[in-house]
């Protein structure tokens, strides 16, 4: 557990309440708590030591709170941390469900079956740290920020998308990029894509530029299944996709390594949200349902759909009801996922 800072520590504590309640008895959960975050940095000026990332590499997995504070100039720790754990650990798919539950608020009209999954590459494009800046502080400032794309990467995080699509039952797999101008990017991508759907002929593909597939997201979000997507467009399209499906309260991440070779992470999308941390207002649910992919990542599939259905039985339950604190609504989806 990396439960982190601002509410990153409120909501992982509920996690782990509910990841607790729900596994049977036989099975022995072992947790270490590490100590990363802003406090750590002021305290010691350490953000992620290699010993810590080594101990780390020994998990099954790892669950993360959110990371970031108003103290630290921004991207030390993001970049030191968050983007350090997922580049070391080679966590190439970031999984995002984005599902709209009943009884969950969404600004769309007419209430569409929302059910698709973003799978976001996540070790390479413009977040790879491949730039930099010349003239810096002057008026003539140069700044680069290139935009990182291999046949590797892009190849296994298409094929990823495919098995997905393949095993959901509208087997659709959308491909977002913006190739009539990222030219270079784009057709490495979009030929992939063609590339490797030849070997999952069930599965039908779409292409959209990405300020087209915000349009959609809006106007027909009921038409995607699976979209694959690089890692900028993916970090945006699915903010876009919690504000559509209940809000950034619910909306729940696996930054995954498919290969088995490093422990996959598990994460609420949202960040540490200063302004609301230490009043008990975080919606732990992004958190609680992060934990259900955990579960279902390590073959707990059982213990996963009960944490779903609990969620959506408690989303039904707060429908015009008061507002509950972060410790309230934690002990109640751990009492339900009890049975
Ligand atoms: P944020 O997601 O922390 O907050 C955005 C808005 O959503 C705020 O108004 C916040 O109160 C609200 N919110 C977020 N989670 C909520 C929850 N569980 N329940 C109720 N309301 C919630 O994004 P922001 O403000 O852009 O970033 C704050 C810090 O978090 C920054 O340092 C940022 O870099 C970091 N961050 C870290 C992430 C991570 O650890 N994976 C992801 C996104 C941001
Ligand atoms: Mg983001």
């Amino acid at each position: 557990m990396i439960p982190g800072d601002g509410i990153g520590r409120e909501v992982v504590a509920q996690g782990l309440k509910v990841l607790s309640a729900v596994l049977p008895s036989d099975v022995k959960l072992e947790t270490e708590e590490y100590d990363l975050g802003a406090r750590r940095y002021h305290a010691t000026g350490e953000i992620l030591p290699d010993a810590e990332l080594e101990s780390l590499k020994g998990h099954d997995a790892i669950l993360l709170g959110a990371i970031g504070d108003p103290s630290v100039p921004a991207g030390v720790l993001e970049r030191g941390l968050l983007l350090k754990l997922r580049f070391a650990f080679d966590h190439y798919v970031n999984l995002r469900p984005s599902k709209l539950f009943p009884h969950t608020a969404t600004p769309l009209a007419g209430r569409p079956d929302i059910d698709f999954v973003v799978v976001r590459e996540g070790t390479e494009g413009p977040y790879t740290g491949n730039g930099g800046s010349l003239r810096t502080g002057t008026p003539a400032e140069v700044a680069t920020e290139v935009s990182v794309n291999t046949a590797l990467g892009v190849e296994r995080v298409v094929r990823d998308a495919y098995e997905r699509a393949q095993a959901r039952p509208r087997k659709k797999l959308t491909l977002v990029h913006k190739n009539n101008v990222l030219v270079y990017a784009g057709q490495l991508w979009k030929s992939v894509f063609d590339r490797v759907g030849r070997e999952y002929p069930e599965v039908t593909t779409d292409y959209l530029h990405v300020d087209a597939a915000t349009i959609f997201l809006v106007t027909r979000p009921e038409q995607f299944d699976v979209i694959v997507t690089d890692n900028l467009f993916g970090d945006i399209l699915t903010d876009l996709a919690a504000a559509v499906t209940g809000g950034i309260g619910l909306a729940a991440s696996g930054n995954i390594n498919p290969d088995g070779a490093f422990p996959s992470m598990f994460e609420p999308v949202h960040g540490s949200a200063p302004d609301i941390a230490g009043t008990g207002k975080a919606d732990p649910t992004a958190t609680v349902l992060s934990v259900a992919l955990l579960l279902r990542h390590l073959g707990y599939e059982a213990e996963a759909a009960r944490i779903e259905a609990a969620v959506a039985d408690d989303l039904a339950e707060r429908d015009g009801a008061a507002p509950r604190s972060t410790d309230e609504t934690g002990d109640a989806l751990a009492r339900r996922v009890a049975g």
